[in-house]
């Protein structure tokens, strides 16, 4: 079957630059010219889910701008549904992005139009599975966890606390081991933590349930590969995988988007994703 996924989250145009090692605090770097991408937690998620065949929809707000353009063109080209999207007044919201030669990064994210992001309950009620992020207001997240009858997703970074009332509505969370270390026993359910090439662990109600081995590449940019992680792994699931094959599936897509810069330009499509676990036997 395929799912239908309604992601409610952040759009924000990238600005990247790549520099042989992070600047420390204080300190002056060089870097490349800088380049513009489409990102945003969200957005990220909806193309990697798209590029693995579900049928996804965008609940988001970008500016009446170049950047938000460029953002909603690159969400249409990878079959994204942009009708939900809203054109606000604010600027499309900005991450000033430093990658590191090693792929290791830094980002800083801009207020502007994710701040003004409206749930359509309609939508998200019929939805499979819906799936948020920490880059836009609470009130919203919530408004979506009420909202939704599928699995409700939430990807909690960058981290905050995570109040009881939206606690009490994860199906499933994913977070990374330093989140999940800042957010103490965050919730009940499935609870995924990543770990960059280390092993991934699943939880259910305190218990590991599954674990998948990231597969190794030669990374050039990490921004965006928990993005991949996570559209990757909520299609799967969603689909009706176990959450030991959604966990590999979502392994293998995150690692193949690290080949590319910026963080939507490596993320894979079903195929290639099919192609590489049985070309390692996975
Ligand atoms: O997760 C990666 C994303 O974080 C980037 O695309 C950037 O926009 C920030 O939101």
């Amino acid at each position: 079957m395929t799912p239908r996924i309604a992601v409610v989250g952040s759009i924000n145009a990238d600005l990247v630059v790549q520099m042989p090692r992070l600047p420390g605090r204080g300190e002056t770097v060089s870097s490349s010219e800088p380049k513009w991408f489409p990102g945003g937690k969200g957005a990220n998620q909806a193309v990697a889910a798209a590029r693995m065949g579900a049928e996804v929809f965008m609940v988001g707000a970008v500016g009446n701008d170049a950047p938000g353009n460029m953002c909603l063109t690159a969400l249409a080209e990878s079959g994204v549904t942009t009708d939900y999207v809203a054109k606000v007044s604010a600027a499309t919201s900005t991450a000033l992005v430093m990658v590191e030669h090693s792929g290791e990064n830094q980002i800083v994210v801009t207020d502007g139009a994710n701040n003004f992001v409206e749930v359509d309950s309609d939508l998200v009620s019929q939805a499979d599975a819906v799936v948020v992020q920490f880059e836009i207001p609470e009130s919203v997240i919530i408004a979506a966890g009420k909202s939704a009858n599928g699995i409700f997703c939430v990807n909690a970074a960058p981290v905050r606390e995570i109040s009881d009332e939206l606690a009490n509505l994860i199906d499933v969370l994913i977070v990374n081991e330093h989140e999940f270390s800042q957010l103490g026993s965050p919730a009940n359910g499935l609870v995924i933590v990543t770990a960059g090439d280390k092993e991934v662990v699943a939880y259910q109600d305190g218990e590991i349930v599954a674990t998948a081995q990231p597969p190794r590449v030669d990374a050039l940019d990490t921004v965006g590969a928990g993005d991949t992680f996570v559209g990757a792994f909520i299609v799967a699931y969603a689909s009706g995988a176990s959450v030991s094959d959604s966990l590999h599936r979502a392994c293998a897509a995150s690692a193949l988007s690290t080949l590319k810069l910026g963080a939507q330009s490596g993320m894979p499509t079903e195929i290639e994703v099919n192609e590489f676990l049985s070309s390692r036997n996975i």
